[in-house]
């Protein structure tokens, strides 16, 4: 079954758009399906820098059909800027179909998610102020509007006047200015007619692809420890990333998931506040940040980083059951010295070898580290095991007997071809 979900396997910004871009070459669709615009995938072809929120990466193929699926929430104005920068010049690009199930971002929920944000002071959770968590809430409050009424025009209007006025008596209190209903009707209505094309049931359509043997791909925005259900609660986004979100967000059921590769960087960074065991806050983290550019495509935020942590990747392959991992950004440790990696964490003196269980919380847990040789070598060339140096093999080694999943591929910089396949066979199922 040539069905393959990418997923983050950290905190998001693991290159998953580089891999999606590759993979995508042999894919019939590309499917997102969770968050909205406050993922930011980049992609970089002939040396043109294309980046992503809402669209997925894989669109950039002509043959390919880009599927926003139901467990995304959709910010028109964003998608529609996206589609024509993407188009720009008559670029050829795949189709764009949206599931009528996903949910549409309005400005309340964007007002929302910055005042909710300031009222949280000192616990704030760092969001991407793009309205994501606001307008989750109001699908899970059963008071979303879905992409398959915001295309028809009578219902849309029924609905938008009946959620306004709720928003903006919450409006009213967080001291902010009420939103008009008739401009916001108006600019939104313009939007719908133009995405009205576009929306087409998602779950039939897929069900058929599967049964056809057609080459499908589900591409994961943020990544595992910021799922809703398993990431470091309440320091996580409001959808959910994980493989089993794949299932969720677009209505194929779990046995026609054929294999789930788990994106991870050869070290870890995280946006936002919450939970990161292995973050280095003195020069070797900004070094990292500035070999790696490590600073937000969303929001430009500079990126914490810190040494690759094992014992979180371990448990990620577990919640999302990986076949594979996709490990990137391995130049970007050379030149370093000798690197850490965390095999374990350690609290009052206890050594833990998995994160803490979700009754306790992760105050006070310490990295338990072992050190191993850099590399100074230019990884950018390299197309196989064969090309790396030993302590980079090495590297490679500790991390696949610790987590128990293969490396299937390397990605050793942006471009398309930067790119080495070590396991083909763990890349589509048949
Ligand atoms: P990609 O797809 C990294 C983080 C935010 C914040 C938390 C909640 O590029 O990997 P939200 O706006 O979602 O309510 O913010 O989640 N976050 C991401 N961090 N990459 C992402 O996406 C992210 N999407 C959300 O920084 O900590
Ligand atoms: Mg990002």
């Amino acid at each position: 079954m040539p069905t393959l979900v990418i997923v983050g396997a950290q905190w998001g910004d693991e290159a998953k758009g580089k891999i999606v871009d590759v993979l995508g070459a042999e894919a019939d669709f590309v499917v997102r399906y969770s968050g909205g615009n406050n993922a930011g995938h980049t992609v970089i072809v002939a040396g043109e820098e294309h980046k992503f929120h809402l669209l997925p990466a894989g669109i950039l193929h002509p043959g390919v059909t880009a599927v926003l699926g139901g467990g995304m929430v959709v910010c028109p104005p964003s998608l529609l800027s996206e589609l024509d920068r993407t188009g720009a010049g008559g670029r050829p690009i795949g189709q764009l179909v949206v599931s009528p199930a996903a949910h549409v971002v309005f400005p309340y929920h964007r007002l929302l998610d910055q005042l909710e944000e300031e009222a949280r002071g000192a616990n704030k959770i760092g969001t991407t102020s793009r309205g994501i968590g606001p307008a989750y809430t109001d699908k899970v409050q059963r008071h979303g509007i879905r992409m398959g009424e915001f295309v028809r025009p009578e219902i849309f209007e029924r609905r938008l006047r009946e959620v306004l006025a709720v928003k903006n008596r919450l409006l009213s209190m967080f001291g902010a200015a009420e939103i008009e209903f008739e401009a916001l009707f108006q600019e939104y209505s313009r939007y719908a007619e133009r995405l009205r094309p576009h929306v087409a049931e998602v779950a039939p359509m897929l069900q058929a692809a599967v049964a056809e043997g057609k080459h499908v791909m589900f591409e994961g925005a943020q990544g595992t420890f910021l799922d809703l259900d398993h990431g470091t609660y309440p320091y996580v986004t409001s959808s959910h990333p994980t493989a089993g979100g794949a299932c969720l967000g677009t209505g194929i059921g779990p046995r026609d998931i054929g294999s789930v590769l788990g994106v991870c960087k050869a070290y870890t960074t995280r946006v936002g506040s919450g939970p990161f065991p292995t973050e280095l806050t003195d020069e070797v983290g900004e070094l990292i940040r500035d070999q790696g550019q490590e600073f937000g495509t969303t929001t430009g935020r500079a990126r914490r980083c810190g040494w690759l942590d094992l014992v979180a990747l371990r448990h990620s392959c577990r919640i999302n059951s990986m076949s594979g991992l996709i490990l990137t950004r391995l130049d970007i440790l050379g030149g370093i010295g000798d690197l850490k990696v965390c095999l374990g964490y350690r609290r009052d003196g206890m050594e833990l070898h998995s994160p803490p269980s979700l009754i306790e919380d992760w105050s006070g847990i310490e990295p338990v580290y072992t050190t191993v040789p850099g590399w100074d070598e230019d990884l950018r060339s390299v197309r196989g095991l064969q090309d790396l140096p030993q302590s980079a093999r090495d590297y490679l080694e500790l991390v696949e007997s610790h987590t128990g999943v293969p490396i299937a591929i390397l990605s050793i910089g942006p471009a398309r071809d930067e790119t080495a396949v070590l396991r083909p066979d763990l890349i589509w199922a048949r």
